[in-house]
């Protein structure tokens, strides 16, 4: 693979990696740390955002009043914006995502331009159980997916997390930190191509289904 991930005039790909928890101990929030320590080592830039910046107040379509905005929504669309991908890692909460990431993502639908429109997205996951909060990103996809995100098709779900980490932060198993890196890889190559090369994104697109229509093409 292009080792460095960037174009000449542009600089690195920049990645948004946050966590979806605020809890102090946080297993999503190591397995994000982790990523942006392995995206940065892999050649891209990693903006590592806290889940608190972008913790909005519950949605209430009164509170629009003349287009206003929470500040964390805000600060939650500039860092989509500033970047050319984001990664989320997120707990599972009754088998789906939390109802704070969701309230965010309601937020940040309200801008437009909409701005996950077209924005590249990796999800992940970490929890004590066996599943590994696997569930929880077919939730999270849903509404990304609704919105325009491209959400890359492999997820990295870390099972039994209160044990898996070694003292560093890294994966203890080997075969899974591989896995982990590998996946990560793959999507930084993915939005790497689809930012220089255009025909690599009509490919994607069509990947997912979509034919390149203007009649078809995801509205805001
Ligand atoms: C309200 C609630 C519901 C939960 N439901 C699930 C669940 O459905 N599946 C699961 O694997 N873990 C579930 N858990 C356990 C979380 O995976 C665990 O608390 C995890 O550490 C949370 O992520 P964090 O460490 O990043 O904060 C739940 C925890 C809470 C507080």
């Amino acid at each position: 693979m292009n080792n460095e991930l960037q174009s000449k005039e542009q600089g690195p790909m920049r990645f948004l990696v946050f966590s979806a928890s605020l809890r102090n101990d946080s297993l999503n929030t190591r397995l994000a740390k982790l990523a942006a320590r392995v995206i940065e080592k892999n050649g891209g830039k990693a903006d590592y955002a806290n889940m608190i910046e972008f913790d909005c107040p519950s949605f209430n379509q009164d509170l629009e009043v003349n287009n206003a905005h929470p500040k964390e929504a805000e600060e939650f669309r500039k860092r989509i914006v500033a970047n050319d991908a984001f990664i989320i890692s997120s707990p599972e909460y009754n088998g789906s995502m939390p109802g704070l990431i969701k309230n965010s993502i309601d937020w940040v639908s309200r801008f437009r331009p909409q701005p996950f429109n077209e924005h590249h997205a990796l999800l992940m996951s970490a929890s004590p159980s066996m599943g590994g909060g696997n569930k929880a990103l077919w939730g999270l996809r849903m509404p990304l997916e609704h919105l325009g995100a491209r959400v890359f098709p492999d997820m990295f779900s870390l099972a039994t997390a209160h044990k898996a980490f070694t003292a560093e932060g890294t994966i203890a198993d080997e075969t899974l930190a591989k896995r982990f890196e590998a996946n990560l890889v793959a999507f930084m190559q993915l939005v790497e191509a689809a930012k220089h090369y255009p025909c690599m994104k009509k490919a994607w697109v069509e990947f997912l289904g979509e034919q390149p229509d203007p009649v078809t093409e995801r509205v805001e």
